[in-house]
């Protein structure tokens, strides 16, 4: 589904030009729970963006579902991220004094689905990202960081895309909180064959998925399966 060939990544800011990406290349087939891990400024995000259709690469293919992204327009790359991608990050910004449940249903507001329909794919998406169902109708201003990561994952959810792409999604939570977090990626993955992409710099973290891909200074250093997932 996801085939990477020969990406790089040039920014340029004045004269000076900084190579994020450096030739790049893999395949994700879908169903699976792949970790890109790498340490701060290796170019997770950068790839993460251009994955995610939010960016476009200097050179080199990105095909995702066989169509070249590399080449789109911005309405074309918008269109994509609303069908296929749920995005989920380290910080995530709800609107505060609004219902959980109107935070998820955010999203759908522009498709034009009449409000019962809406309300019930946002149930149904808070339930598969583990949130508790009693908290669906509080103020998102009283949640949490590992609730409000729940709300993240459900919101991303909502439009029923097929990759969850995650950066840095346990970031701001504790051991704990974040173990339950990334328990939550590996059920989507494995109940509902959602395919996801965790990008992180934590070993830990990396750990959690059934494939990890070790990126250093905008190349791949390794890419394999791996043999000691923890399991939630
Ligand atoms: N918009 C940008 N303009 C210029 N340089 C950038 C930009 N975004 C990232 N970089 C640089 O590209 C490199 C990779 O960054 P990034 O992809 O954010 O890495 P990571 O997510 O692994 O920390 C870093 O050196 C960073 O400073
Ligand atoms: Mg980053």
């Amino acid at each position: 589904m996801i085939e990477i060939k020969n990406i790089t990544k040039i920014y340029k800011t004045g004269e000076e030009e900084l190579w994020a990406l450096k030739n790049v290349s893999f395949k994700i087939e879908n169903g699976e729970f792949v970790a890109i891990m790498g340490p701060s400024g290796s170019g997770k995000s950068t790839m993460m963006h251009i994955i995610g259709a939010l960016d476009i690469p200097t050179s080199g293919t990105y095909l995702l579902d066989g169509k070249d992204v590399s080449t789109l327009s911005e309405d074309e790359l918008a269109d994509i991220r609303k069908d296929k991608i749920g995005f989920v990050f380290q910080s995530f910004n709800l609107l505060p004094r609004t219902t959980v449940i109107k935070n998820v249903m955010l999203p759908l507001v522009y498709e034009g689905m009449d409000k019962g329909v809406r309300q019930q794919r946002a149930e149904a998406s808070l339930k598969a990202a583990g949130f508790d169902q009693s908290h669906f109708y509080h103020l998102s201003n009283q949640l949490s960081g590992g609730q409000i990561q729940r709300v993240a994952i459900a919101r991303a959810l909502v439009n029923n895309p097929t990759l969850i792409l995650a950066d840095e999604p346990t970031g701001n939570l504790d051991t704990k909180t974040g173990e339950i977090v990334l328990g939550t990626f590996q059920k989507l993955n494995e109940e509902q064959k959602r395919t996801i992409i965790l990008i992180t710099h934590e070993h830990d973290v990396a750990q959690h998925a059934k494939r990890i891909i070790h990126i250093k200074d905008g190349q791949i250093i390794s890419d394999e399966k791996n043999h000691h997932q923890i399991k939630i």
